[in-house]
């Protein structure tokens, strides 16, 4: 069994103070509890935009020449929009957010 443990052990007030245990997590990207909108992207998104969000699969929109907004971004990933399927209900607020954030931070490149 793989646990994801990032972040998710807290030492609770041990009195310990002599060891050097400062170094405990060693992998964490210390972005607290940031969702990885890439991640998230790779897997529910590439089917229809393509890695680089031009695949136009199925109708779908060339990201790179959306010109929406955050918020409208996230109305058409949760809601969905014609072809594209609605991700309320598979992916959290939170991801949602992140993944909209990323297509903004991503893409737009052209
Ligand atoms: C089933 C295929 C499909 C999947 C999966 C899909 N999309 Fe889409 N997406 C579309 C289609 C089709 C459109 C165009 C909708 C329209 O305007 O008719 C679209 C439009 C969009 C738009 C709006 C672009 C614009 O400027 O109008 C965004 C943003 C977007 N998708 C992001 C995502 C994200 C993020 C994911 C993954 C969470 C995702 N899509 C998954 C098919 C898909």
């Amino acid at each position: 069994m793989i646990a994801l443990m990032g972040g998710m052990i807290w030492a609770c007030g041990g009195d310990d103070t002599s060891n050097n245990s400062s170094s405990s997590s060693s992998n964490s990207s210390s972005s607290s509890k940031k969702v990885d909108g890439k991640k998230i992207f790779k897997t529910y998104c590439v089917a229809c935009h393509g890695l680089y969000g031009d695949m136009e699969v199925n109708g779908a929109k060339d990201l790179n020449l959306s010109v929406l907004a955050l918020e409208q971004r996230i109305t058409i990933i949760t809601n969905g929009k014609n072809l594209m399927t609605p991700f309320k209900g598979v992916l959290t607020e939170a991801q949602i957010e992140a993944v909209a954030q990323y297509t903004i931070d991503n893409f737009n490149k052209k």
